[in-house]
């Protein structure tokens, strides 16, 4: 029995063209980086937060030394839409920059790659993020992150807000050319922001492996995101100044947004973006409330794969049924949760039983792509009963 790729009957294909450095002290490197490119101008994107940090101030004096034109743009607190994105596009194609790089979280991250996309390629900047091609390959992107989880820094991706729904734009031409990961950028970064983006990487390396579409580099990539987050991530939130932990995080976040670029997300992100928006809700404990059921609902579809993601987290399987195994997963990532003091339910959150409805409809509208890609294909009353499960908990 195949453990999990039907190796006789299916082919893969797996694409990463991102050069990584990565390292303790390795934004050293940058200038060096730097050289490999022609350039004269250079657009930083970050955050507000970031931009005041001394993590920002290593990057710029880095980039100031190369004695390049540089241009600056700081995005808002709020999850980037469509007037940032504007704005965005109207300084991109005005600076007309040589690379653009992108420092700080996810956020940060995804702009930086729109700026070069949006810098060469001149229509309605939202217009992308609903089937129009991205034909011309923008400026080089260098994606430095100084918060370690959602994989930004080595995916094709970048995700906006629009009208209360968020929308992401998939493309080759929004590859990173370099990520340069400093697992010491993100020590200054505090222990809830550190929660919250670490865990998103544990959640992207199991639902990588849980996608319809994971394939056996995938899940190498996935088996060992899993384990260096089960192993570091609480670390990272108990002791910000634990390197090694840092560093472990930041090796989840890679591998985990090397293998789900590749793969797609399934079922937990679909449903977390039916209430992250409308509760502010950072975007990896929105994930991460409902990662546990859907462990529990996919399980006996994927026996061989719920196996392997429970032994990277640590779980004796032996004896145990799917279901079973799916259960202790749940438990284990409900444990890392409650360390991490992020919320464990809907009812968590404030979110009544009477608003289901509309959620379970606002999944199978606007993100259908997450329910494409899950092993286990739910009906509309096994959704409800599903969020019903997230909103009160095990
Ligand atoms: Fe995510």
């Amino acid at each position: 029995m195949s453990i999990c790729f039907d190796l006789l009957s299916r082919t893969f294909s797996y694409r990463f063209p991102t050069k990584i450095v990565f390292g303790i002290g390795s934004i050293s490197r940058l200038t060096e980086e730097l050289k490999r490119f022609k350039f004269e101008k250079i657009l930083m994107v970050s955050g507000p937060k970031v931009s005041r940090t001394e993590a920002y101030s290593v990057v710029r004096n880095f980039v100031e030394s190369t004695g390049a034109n540089l241009a600056e743009f700081t995005t808002t607190d709020a999850e980037p839409d469509v007037p940032l994105l504007n704005s965005l596009a109207s300084i991109a194609r005005e600076q007309r920059p040589e690379i653009v790089i992108g420092v700080g979280g996810g956020s940060s991250m995804d702009l930086s790659k729109l700026a070069s996309a949006l810098s060469v390629n001149g229509k309605d900047p939202i217009s992308y993020f609903k089937g129009e091609p991205v034909p011309i390959k923008g400026p080089p992107i260098i994606t430095i992150p100084t918060l370690a989880g959602t994989g930004s820094e080595v995916t094709p991706i970048s995700v906006i807000v629009e009208n209360g729904v968020k929308l992401a734009l998939v493309d080759h031409n929004l590859f990173p050319s370099l990520a340069l990961v400093d697992p010491s950028l993100s020590r200054g970064a505090g222990p809830e922001a550190t929660a919250s983006a670490g865990i998103d990487a544990l959640c992207h390396a199991i639902e990588s492996m849980m996608s319809v579409d994971s394939n056996p580099v995938s899940d190498a990539l996935s088996t060992h995101a899993i384990e260096l987050a089960c192993s570091y991530l609480e670390r990272a939130y108990c002791n910000g100044g634990d390197l090694e932990a840092r560093a472990g995080i930041s090796a989840a976040s890679v591998l985990a947004g090397m293998a789900f670029q590749a793969t797609g997300l399934c079922l937990p992100h679909g449903i977390a973006y039916t209430y992250a928006v409308k509760r502010s809700l950072p975007h990896g404990s929105s994930v991460s409330i409902a990662e546990p059921y859907v462990a529990i609902f996919n399980a006996p579809a994927i026996p061989g794969k719920i196996s392997r993601i429970a032994r990277a987290m640590g779980v004796d399987t032996y004896g145990l049924s799917a279901s079973d195994i799916g259960l202790e997963v749940a438990f284990r990532i409900l444990d890392i949760t409650q360390t991490l003091s992020l919320p464990q339910t809907l009812e968590d959150l404030g979110i009544g039983e009477h608003e289901i409805e509309a959620m379970v409809d606002d999944l199978i509208t606007n993100h259908r792509r997450f329910i494409i890609k899950n092993p286990r294909k739910p009906s509309r009353d096994e959704l409800i009963d599903l969020y019903t499960d997230i909103l009160e908990g095990i």
